[in-house]
C-alpha cells in the first residue's frame, strides 16, 4: 500500500519496518476501502484538522496508536492491538463535515466537540458490525470510542437518544439492542448535567485518546484558524 507524503514520513517517524507495515495494512484495509471512509479522505469533503482530511487525520491515529500499543505488548502488556488499531479507525467516523456547517444544535451539550464519539460509533457498528460479534471486544471498541476525547467530556445518552440531535439519528432504530445498550452504559458514567467525564475503562481506547492528542495537537493543529474552529466550528483559513 502507498500513502501520501505526510503518511509515508509518519510512517518513517514511528519506525515501522515492512512488516508493521504489511500487518497494519492487514488490520485497517477493510475498514480504509469501505466507500464511507474513501469518502472521508477527500479534504474537499471532509476537512479535518485545518485542510488535513478526516480520513487522513484517522489513519495518523491508527499509525500512532499500532506503535503505542505494539511497544506496549513487546514490554508484557496485556494489549489487543488489533483492537485498539479499530478503535482508532472508528473514533472519528462522524456523520457530517463539522467545520462552516450550517448545522444549528439547540443545546450547547449536544455541539459536535461533545456529540461526534456517539455519532462515530453508531456509524461503525451500521456500516461494520462484524467487529462487534464478540461481547468483550464489542465493549472495548464501544467505550473506547465513546471516551476518545477525554480529559474533554462526551455527551451522555439518553434513553430514547433523541435528545441528543445527533446527525444520525436515523440509524438508531437498526442498532441491535446490545449495542445500545452498551453505548448507553459507556456514555452516562460518571455523567453530570447530560455529560460525561470518563477516560476509557481499557488501555487500548486510552492509547487512542492519547494518540489522537499527540496527532492534533502536534501536527495538525498548527494555525490559529484550526484552533479557534475547534471551539467555534467556524474556520476562516478553509473559508479563504
Ligand atoms: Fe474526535
Ligand atoms: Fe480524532
Amino acid at each position: 500500500m502507498k500513502y501520501d507524503k505526510e503518511t509515508e514520513k509518519l510512517l518513517k517517524k514511528y519506525h515501522f519496518t515492512t512488516q508493521d507495515r504489511e500487518d497494519f495494512w492487514n488490520i485497517i484495509s477493510p475498514i480504509y476501502n469501505h466507500q464511507e471512509f474513501q469518502k472521508r479522505l477527500d479534504p474537499s469533503l471532509y476537512p479535518h484538522h485545518g485542510k488535513k482530511s478526516l480520513g487522513d487525520h484517522i489513519v495518523s491515529d491508527a499509525i500512532v496508536t499500532y506503535s503505542i500499543a505494539n511497544k506496549k505488548k513487546q514490554k508484557g502488556k496485556d494489549i489487543d492491538v488489533f483492537v485498539a488499531v479499530i478503535i482508532a479507525m472508528f473514533h472519528d467516523l462522524y456523520e457530517l463535515p463539522w467545520q462552516n456547517t450550517k448545522i444549528v444544535k439547540n443545546h450547547i451539550v449536544n455541539k459536535h466537540g461533545f456529540t461526534h464519539p456517539l455519532e462515530a460509533i453508531i456509524n461503525a457498528y451500521t456500516w461494520f458490525p462484524e467487529y462487534f460479534n464478540d461481547d468483550a471486544k464489542a465493549m472495548k471498541i464501544v467505550d473506547g470510542v465513546i471516551h476518545h476525547m477525554w480529559p474533554f467530556p462526551v455527551r451522555a445518552i439518553d434513553k430514547t437518544f433523541t435528545e441528543t440531535e445527533l446527525n444520525n439519528l436515523d440509524k438508531v432504530p437498526n442498532l441491535d439492542d446490545r449495542i445500545k445498550n452498551i453505548i448507553i452504559k459507556s456514555s452516562t458514567r460518571k455523567e453530570l448535567k447530560h455529560i460525561s467525564f470518563s477516560r476509557s475503562l481499557f488501555l487500548e481506547g486510552r492509547i487512542v485518546s492519547y494518540a489522537d492528542t499527540k496527532v492534533s495537537i502536534g501536527k495538525e493543529l498548527k494555525s490559529a484558524y484550526a484552533l479557534i474552529a475547534i471551539i467555534t466550528g467556524i474556520n476562516f483559513g478553509l473559508k479563504k
